[in-house]
């Protein structure tokens, strides 16, 4: 049974259904506090607002990035938001999710500078100052695709997100392999510091390959089973591009707290929480990386988008029905990122998913701020279909109701479908006729398309 959809004409209704599940969401009387600037490491962000990472398969075929990929940074930069969390870039071939995601190389970091100056620019016009730019370094492991067929790359057997994509034991990654792999991280960085990115995040979420080592209880070898082999790579990683650190470019992580699967196929469970999070592993390694390996912020997330979606993106649309209603997956997040925020007061914590709230998620972001549940918000999906969110809520103390996101998904389907990704529904000029080509194809090839 699908869950109702977003029908909530008031704050008020939004609150008496949370009411009606259990559940609690921090709402705050006004959005004045993300108005309020945030320092952290010796970088002042201007505002508790930021951009989340969300790709858009629009990359030249050097993975250099388009006229689409210029587009969709300028706008969110004249948005306002003081950071832009920039999508998954690849640091290998191999690890691409498709031919046109992003791929930084020796060979393009030309383009990358001229990439990264004008959207700073974009920024110094339209609000006087350049939003703060993270690159996030990934590599997609089992989801690998870099020729637009899927080519996996396993830490190990996953029952549960076999059932996608075919994989056999041939496609589980060597420890040489990842032994490698760990200097690849350290080069991205170098690469993205002289790209005039002003940090870069070793990215551990959603389903990719870091993300999956995390849950590697039954791998094998240096990088399985104990939490130090898992999160091995992961650490050796950020180490790896520590090395580049200085007062102009940091170290940040993207870190996915939990997974939607039970031990021992996920991250943030224990052998008796069943697919409910325990999150001490998490709190564990967020304190390790604040207290020993000197970072200073992260953002958190959770879930798997090509499984689990619903956990990493609550939705009224999208490629399964869900009974859960999406405010309990909201209560899910923020409760959660509260839960290690506590834990660790002294790490910076930007949240996650505030899009399926419409015109509340400022409020609710604000909400989330004064209760100390997170220090700033990342929006999604918002930032698509309204990329001057940050302005408004800014200047004007409120989201523009009539430009919000509907989560209807078809970012989501033009991004696995491998075309340029945005709002089909804010910004229709664009991005209809790509929605429209994904229809054709998605009748000749329905089954494959859960991505
Ligand atoms: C089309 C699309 C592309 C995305 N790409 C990325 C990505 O490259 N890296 C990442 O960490 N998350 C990615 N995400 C997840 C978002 O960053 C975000 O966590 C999620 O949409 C929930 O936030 P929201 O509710 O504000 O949309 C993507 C999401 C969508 C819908």
């Amino acid at each position: 049974m699908a869950h109702e959809k977003f029908h909530y004409k008031s704050l008020e209704e939004v609150q008496e259904k949370a009411k009606e599940l259990g559940v609690v969401l921090p709402f705050a009387k006004d959005t004045g506090i993300l108005a309020t600037p945030l320092t952290v490491d010796g970088v002042t962000f201007s505002n508790r607002l930021g951009i989340a990472p969300m790709e858009g398969a629009d990359s030249l075929p050097d993975g250099s990035p388009s006229d689409y990929t210029l587009r969709r940074y300028v706008n969110e930069a004249i948005g306002g938001s003081s950071i832009i969390w920039f999508e998954a870039i690849s640091i290998v071939e191999e690890g691409r999710s498709s031919k046109t995601q992003l791929l930084l190389t020796k060979d393009n970091l030309e383009q990358y500078k001229v990439f990264t100056a004008k959207i700073k620019e974009a920024g110094i016009k339209a609000n006087g100052r350049a939003p703060y730019l993270i690159m996030q370094a990934n590599h997609s492991g089992r989801y690998s695709n870099p020729d637009n067929k899927p080519a996996p790359m396993i830490a190990y057997r996953h029952p549960e997100l076999e059932q996608y994509r075919d994989a056999d034991d041939s496609c589980i990654v060597s420890d040489d392999y990842l032994k490698n792999l760990e200097e690849k991280f350290g080069e991205a960085a170098l690469l993205a510091k002289e790209a005039g990115f002003d940090a870069i995040d070793i990215k551990s979420c959603h389903g990719y390959l870091l993300a999956e080592l995390s849950s590697a209880y039954t791998r094998k070898g240096i990088y399985g089973g104990s939490y130090e082999n898992r999160t091995r790579l992961y650490k050796n990683a950020i180490r790896a591009a520590k090395v580049y650190e200085d007062e102009n470019f940091k170290v940040t992580s993207r870190l996915g707290i939990y997974d939607g699967y039970a031990y021992p196929y996920g991250f943030g469970v224990s052998e008796n929480s069943g697919t409910t999070p325990d999150l001490s592993e998490p709190i564990r390694l967020v304190k390790e990386l604040n207290q020993e390996m000197g970072i200073q912020f992260v953002n958190l997330t959770m879930g798997n988008p090509y499984a689990t979606t619903h956990v990493t993106r609550p939705f009224d649309m999208g490629k399964y029905e869900v009974e859960e209603h999406p405010f309990i997956g909201l209560s899910r997040m923020i409760r959660g990122i509260g839960e290690v925020k506590k834990a660790v007061p002294e790490m910076t914590i930007l949240a996650s998913a505030p899009t399926y709230l419409r015109q509340y998620a400022d409020l609710y972001s604000a909400g989330a701020v004064e209760q100390g549940l997170c220090d700033g918000m990342l929006f999604g999906r918002m930032a698509f279909a309204d990329p001057d969110f940050a302005n408004e809520i800014i200047k004007e103390g409120r989201i523009n109701p009539k430009r919000v996101c509907m989560t209807c998904g078809k970012c989501g389907d033009l991004i696995r479908a491998h075309k340029p990704t945005g709002c089909v529904i804010r910004d229709t000029k664009t991005f209809l006729p790509f929605y429209r080509e994904f229809q054709e194809i998605s009748k000749s090839q329905p089954a494959n398309f859960r991505g």
